[in-house]
């Protein structure tokens, strides 16, 4: 029986281990995650969502309340559209992040961000040109589009430097995300240097309708991409994503075709992700029935989290001129009607819940929003629990090393 080690993932002249851990945001998948990744000879994902809070964070900047201050008198109004994104701290802030992380990279693997089309910023084109152009300027190895179909991005900086240069990739959830993908990109004439086939089963947003994900199955959607891209001569790597818990899961799809695999839910529980211990602690102790996957993010895509995420009812007002991450061209985002229709359901009442939508970047930047894979129910068979009922926390390589080496379905246990 092989096991992931005796694979390879050929990109850009390397030979990598074809283990890359997925974006997770915001700042879950941290800086020293994606190292150890690079580290141990995959590729890691830093994210660019909700950036400006994430340098502030780790840089010493004040990106968030700067464009507090200077929308301040708008925090009552319903209407946001005048609260727009400063580019030049969207692209000082994405700076800081790539370059500060490229700085720190050792070893033969590669750092990528993670790109998601969704966050559009009541600006969408102008800021996601901004994104991408500054990694790319920051010397990030490689981009990989997110939630979105992304039909424009390849465009948005086909004029860049390093446009041929870096490596570009695209999540799809069908084959015909991936058509569509490929026929608006054709122009620029350049392919994707990968593509992610990300399942039903992952954490995060997911790329399939709301009443119908369960009805799908990464093999299945995979296998067809690897057909269909034989058949056009395509020889475009594939990397399945979204419910790969072992190693052995994963080398069952190397040797059906996959160049790689992406892989996220087994890290939430290692030191180096963002996630605060005690919010580890809960993905360590969920059953199978504290998981759901709801229709609360604004984005309209349905979203995998623990039940008894605090995000969940919350009704705290609208944050969109400290964040608002997720207006869209016009101002609008469905958490802020969601919320306004309750204050209006209820008037006088201080507190209010919001049952429908969330105010997703509030609690995503608070790590109040509990996104997680389907298989985080297993977690706790990948530690020990300690004296005290806690669970061990594990490093990224314990659980980076166990994907590459383990067979037979095992789970290397920490020492
Ligand atoms: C906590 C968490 C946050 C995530 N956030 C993002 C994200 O910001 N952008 C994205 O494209 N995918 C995101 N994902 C999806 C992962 O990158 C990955 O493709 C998927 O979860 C892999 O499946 P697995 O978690 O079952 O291993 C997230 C996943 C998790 C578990």
């Amino acid at each position: 029986m092989k096991c992931v080690d005796d694979f390879r993932l050929r990109l850009g002249g390397r030979e990598l281990v074809p283990i890359m851990i997925g974006g997770m945001g915001v700042d879950i998948s941290t800086a020293e995650l994606a190292l150890e990744a690079a580290r141990l000879g995959g590729i890691g994902h830093i994210s660019d969502a909700m950036i400006k809070t994430v340098s502030d964070r780790h840089y010493d900047t004040k990106f968030v309340s700067g464009k507090q201050k200077r929308y301040k008198h708008n925090v009552a109004n319903v209407d946001k559209s005048e609260v727009k994104f400063d580019l030049a701290d969207v692209a000082e802030a994405t700076r800081l992040h790539v370059q500060s992380t490229m700085e720190a990279k050792r070893g033969d693997g590669l750092i990528f961000i993670n790109c998601m089309e969704k966050l559009t910023m009541n600006a969408p084109k102008e800021t996601l040109r901004v994104r991408l152009t500054a990694a790319m300027d920051a010397g990030i190895d490689g981009i990989t589009l997110a939630a979105g179909l992304h039909l424009g991005s390849f465009s948005l900086i086909e004029d860049h430097p390093r446009f041929k240069d870096v490596k570009l990739g695209i999540i799809v959830s069908s084959l015909r995300a991936l058509q569509l993908f490929l026929r608006k990109s054709a122009r620029t004439g350049r392919l994707p240097d990968y593509v992610v086939v990300e399942g039903p089963l992952a954490g995060g947003h997911l790329g399939f309708d709301p009443a119908d994900w369960m009805n799908h199955d990464l093999h299945v959607i995979a296998a067809e991409i690897l057909d269909w891209l034989r058949q056009e001569k395509l020889a475009i790597p594939v990397i399945p994503a979204g419910g790969i818990f072992t190693g052995t899961d994963a080398s069952g799809y190397l040797e059906a075709g996959a160049a790689a695999v992406q892989v996220a839910t087994r890290f939430t529980v290692a030191k180096e992700c963002g996630l605060p211990a005690e919010v580890q602690q809960e993905y360590f102790k969920a059953g199978e029935d504290d998981i759901e996957v709801n229709s609360i993010s604004p984005t309209g895509y349905p979203m995998r989290m623990l039940k008894n995420s605090p995000a969940i009812g919350s009704g705290i007002r609208p944050n969109c001129e400290a964040y608002g991450y997720l207006l869209d061209s016009s101002g609008r985002c469905a958490y802020i009607d969601a919320y306004y229709r309750q204050v209006a359901a209820h008037p006088g009442q201080k507190n209010i819940q919001v049952w429908d939508k969330t105010c997703l970047c509030t609690h995503m930047r608070n790590f109040d929003c509990w996104t997680c894979g389907h298989y985080t129910y297993r977690l706790k068979d990948t530690s020990r629990r300690l004296a005290d009922g806690s669970y061990q926390l594990l490093t990224a390589e314990h659980i980076f090393r166990d994907y590459q080496f383990s067979k037979d379905g095992s789970i290397a246990l920490p020492d």
